[in-house]
């Protein structure tokens, strides 16, 4: 089984195949993912979100999003793994930028990270790129970013908006970021700027002209519950699947049908 690189994900665009790509933030479900064949898992800082229980994702540590991409990384054998670098560890400092970066593919062993942001954090991505890491960009809605836009809401509707999401795309590509997450923004800039720019463009919410999907694991197995937007598919109902099972194993021992003959010593 190959593993899947950024040269793989350049290919499948040129050939006009669909990058899939979904989150993972522990071994169990990365190895459930991995082997049902996702192109790219995405330790995402969304752990904030799903695995701790935040309201955003600006909570969570650099030490945790390493934790969360080591326990993926050792079920991996296909995918690429790529580690969002969390809020407050890149933004401004292009020094510590490259080292957070340094640290994520050191300690975990990941292949690439991702950070949010076009021009204000272009010092950072150029210094991560010259340390030979490669870097996926995310635009749109920038859910680090949430405190500014005060509102999940669909971005880049606005001419003016749409614009500088568009030089944005092109300065993370120019220079050299291998493939750029786009959040929430109208199918026709997306298509847009998949048609534009040479690298992949995988969307979440961009609509079905770019050259990938992506979705949060949690959010496609209807494990959560509360979170409805429109590009959100539910692929399962996971939340009833789970409650009935434990109201099962709740009733079982209640009624002592639980354990039976067999499955004591
Ligand atoms: O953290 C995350 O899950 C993400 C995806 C939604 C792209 O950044
Ligand atoms: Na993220």
């Amino acid at each position: 089984m190959k593993k899947v690189t950024t040269h793989r994900l350049s290919e499948m665009k040129l050939r006009g195949e669909k990058i899939s790509m979904l989150t993972a933030y522990d071994y169990s479900m990365a190895k459930l993912v991995d082997e049902a064949g996702v192109d790219v898992i995405l330790v995402g800082d969304s752990a904030s979100n799903v695995m701790a229980g935040n309201e955003t994702t600006l909570p969570i540590t650099l030490d945790q999003m390493i934790y969360h991409g080591v326990s993926v990384v050792k079920a991996v054998k296909r995918a690429l793994v790529a580690v969002d670098l969390p809020f407050g560890t890149y933004q401004g400092n292009s020094r510590e930028a490259l080292n957070s970066a340094i640290r994520i593919m050191k300690e975990t062993a990941a292949d690439a990270v991702k950070l949010e942001g076009g021009s204000e954090v272009i010092e950072s991505v150029h210094r991560i790129l010259s340390a030979g890491i490669p870097v996926m960009g995310h635009l749109g809605l920038m859910p680090q970013s949430i405190h500014k836009f005060g509102t999940y809401t669909v971005r880049a509707k606005e001419e003016a908006e749409a614009q500088k999401l568009l030089s944005d795309a092109r300065l993370l590509e120019e220079a050299g970021c291998f493939a750029i997450v786009l959040e929430k923004i109208p199918a026709k800039l997306g298509k847009q700027v998949a048609q534009e720019l040479k690298i992949p463009i995988i969307g979440i919410g961009a609509g079905s002209g770019v050259d990938g999907q992506v979705l949060v694991i949690h959010d496609m197995l209807g494990i959560t519950q509360q979170f409805s937007p429109r590009f959100l598919r539910r692929y399962h109902n996971l939340a009833a699947e789970i409650k009935g099972a434990v109201g099962n194993f709740i009733q079982d021992v209640k009624s002592v049908d639980f354990p039976n003959e067999k499955e004591q010593y």
